[in-house]
This record gives structure tokens, C-alpha cells and sequence, in this order.
């Protein structure tokens, strides 16, 4: 248990993050409501303790409904589907309908789970917080402007936001790249040279519950491992781990399919630790290392 009061938690957007971060409050003795669009998962949320509510955020009459007041919100909404249009009204429209909803005396802290993928560079540079971001895409540029619109409440209605810059997440059934690998359908983008930022989903739910605690409003701090890793130091891993072959270099198309631009950079993330964020898993050799182990299980027990 914790020391503290329990809270009254809103996680928006309750599904491969906001389920464990659910689950984790409210073992801790929160009073959590998980809100997504779909009855799919309420089940599971039940399950974790989490009460279900159903709405869509970017309709601001399904927010009237909302079971507030709340001390703790975390919008984790997250645009799977759709193009460039639905993103925008899922992370700018939606945000701004969110924020309505739950202002007010009860909330102590909002935190919204950005994106590594709002720094642009390519050369490989390490960045922080201060670093420029440029939008390379009108993804990326929703995400920026959903920053900006969180930052901006900060001063201007003492609206408690903390922005959390999470790099890609893998864990339990996720994980893009391994999968793939494991699937036999990766590739190798160029010289796979590119850096790669990761986060376990575990670490992310760490990341969040500190910056409720302890994150300062209007800041943002990065959410990724001690271990940026090249495409290509990834691959020789895997081979390594799992004897399977280096995928093959992949075409223009394989660029050309992906939603966010190719990126290269190294991320860091001591301001986040120094507000007392622990990772347990500080690489993706220990995070992965149970998915490896099923995997090698799998490959022994073919006939
Ligand atoms: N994946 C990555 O590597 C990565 C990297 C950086 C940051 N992030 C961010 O991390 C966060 C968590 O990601 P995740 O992997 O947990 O996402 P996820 O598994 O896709 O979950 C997102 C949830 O949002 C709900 N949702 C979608 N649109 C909604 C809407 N309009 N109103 C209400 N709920 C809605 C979905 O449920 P329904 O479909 O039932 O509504 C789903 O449960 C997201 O904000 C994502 O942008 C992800």
C-alpha cells in the first residue's frame, strides 16, 4: 500500500499500458476507472480492479458522463486506426475535450504519454529534453501540438500536466521488431545503423506513477532505457540468442509503409530518474530475455 491518501485515478485510453498501470494503482489501493470506446477489455479491466466507463474523447457530450471528480488523470488514448485526420482529433481534439472535462480544485496532476518520435533527428545525436523538436510528419506534428497545448494550460489556468516522452514500448505480446524477427518478416533498413529507443511497458507504468507523484507540472521528461541500441547490434542479438538468420536489407517500401518518419537518435532520460524513476529493466536484453526464452522453447520443440 501506499503512504499517501488514495486517489481518485482516470486513466484515458485503458488498454496495453493502462491496463497494467490500472492494475498497478489499484493493488495499491487507488480508486481507478479505465475509460476506452469499446466494451472490448472491460472484462479484463474488472478483473484488475479497474471500473470500466465507456466513451470517446473526441466527443465532448461522452465526457459529460464522467464519474469525477478526479485527482489523477493519465491519457494514454492511443490512434491505432485511421489517418493523419483521425490522429489529429484523437491527440489534439480529444486532449483539449479531456482537459475540459477533468479540470477543476480536485485534479492534482494530468500526465499524457508522448513520443519519443517528436524528436526528428537522424544523425544519430543523443537528445534530451531540451532538444529541438521538428515535426517530420502531420503525426508528429499532432503530437507536438498536443505538447504544446498541455504547456500552455500550465501558466495559463494552473492546469497540473506533465508530459512523459515514452520511446518505443515492448513487453508481454508487444514489441514490433522482435516479433517480426521471430516471424521470420524482418528487414534491415540501410546500413541498420539507426539508433533505437525502448521502454518495457513495466518501466512505462514506473514512469507515469513517479511522474504523478513527483512530476512537475509543465515539464517533460523522456521515458526510454539506459540502452539505445542500432538496428543492427538488435539483429546480431537475436541471431546470437536465437540462432535464427540476419534478416535481409528491405526496399524503399518498407520505409515508405510506416506512419511515423525513420529516426535516429540516442535518447537519454536523466531528468525522469532524478525525480526517482527506477528501471527494472534498464535494456532489452532483460527485457526481452523471458520472450527469448519462450522463443527458444518454441524453436527446440519443433519436430
Ligand atoms: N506504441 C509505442 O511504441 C508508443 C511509443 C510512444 C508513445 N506511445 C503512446 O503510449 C500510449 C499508450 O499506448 P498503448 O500501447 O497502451 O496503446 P493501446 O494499447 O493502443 O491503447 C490505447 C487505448 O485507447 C483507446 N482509445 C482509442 N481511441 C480512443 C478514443 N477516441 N477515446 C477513448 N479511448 C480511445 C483504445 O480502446 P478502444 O479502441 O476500445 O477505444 C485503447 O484501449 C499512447 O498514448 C501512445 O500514443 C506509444
Amino acid at each position: 500500500m501506499h503512504n499517501n491518501t488514495p486517489k481518485r485515478v482516470l486513466i484515458v485510453g485503458c488498454g496495453y499500458v493502462g491496463m497494467a498501470l490500472g492494475r498497478h494503482l489499484a493493488s495499491d489501493g487507488h480508486v481507478v476507472f479505465g475509460l476506452r470506446r469499446s466494451q472490448a477489455g472491460h472484462e479484463a479491466m474488472e478483473a484488475a480492479g479497474i471500473r470500466p466507463v465507456m466513451g470517446d474523447i473526441t466527443r465532448a457530450d461522452d465526457l459529460r458522463q464522467l464519474p469525477g471528480p478526479f485527482n489523477w488523470v493519465v491519457n494514454l488514448v492511443s490512434s491505432s486506426r485511421g489517418g493523419t485526420t483521425e490522429y489529429r482529433d484523437v491527440y489534439v481534439g480529444g486532449m483539449r475535450n479531456l482537459m475540459k472535462a477533468v479540470a477543476g480544485d480536485d485534479l492534482q496532476k494530468f500526465v499524457y504519454t508522448s513520443s519519443t518520435s517528436v524528436y526528428s533527428q537522424c544523425d544519430g545525436s543523443t537528445v534530451d529534453e531540451n532538444s529541438s523538436v521538428v515535426a517530420q510528419s502531420e503525426t508528429s506534428q499532432s503530437l507536438i501540438d498536443a505538447e504544446m497545448q498541455l504547456l500552455q494550460a500550465v501558466p495559463e489556468s494552473q492546469f497540473p500536466a506533465v508530459t512523459l516522452r515514452a520511446s518505443g514500448i515492448y513487453g508481454p505480446g508487444r514489441g514490433h521488431l522482435f516479433r517480426q524477427f521471430i516471424a521470420g518478416e524482418a528487414h534491415r533498413i540501410g546500413d541498420s545503423s539507426r539508433w533505437l529507443n525502448m521502454i518495457h511497458r513495466d518501466d512505462l507504468v514506473g514512469a507515469i506513477v513517479a511522474a504523478l507523484e513527483r512530476g512537475v507540472p509543465g515539464e517533460r521528461y523522456n521515458a526510454t532505457d539506459d540502452c539505445p541500441v542500432t538496428e543492427l547490434e538488435f539483429f546480431e542479438w537475436l541471431v546470437r540468442e536465437l540462432g535464427m538468420p540476419m534478416p535481409a536489407v528491405g526496399g524503399a517500401d518498407i520505409v515508405s509503409r510506416r506512419k511515423r518518419a525513420l529516426t535516429s537518435k540516442r535518447v537519454l532520460n536523466g531528468k525522469l530518474r532524478a525525480i526517482g524513476w527506477q528501471l527494472r529493466y534498464p535494456s532489452y536484453r532483460e527485457g526481452y530475455a523471458e520472450d527469448v526464452k519462450r522463443a527458444l522453447d518454441r524453436l527446440e520443440s519443433r519436430p
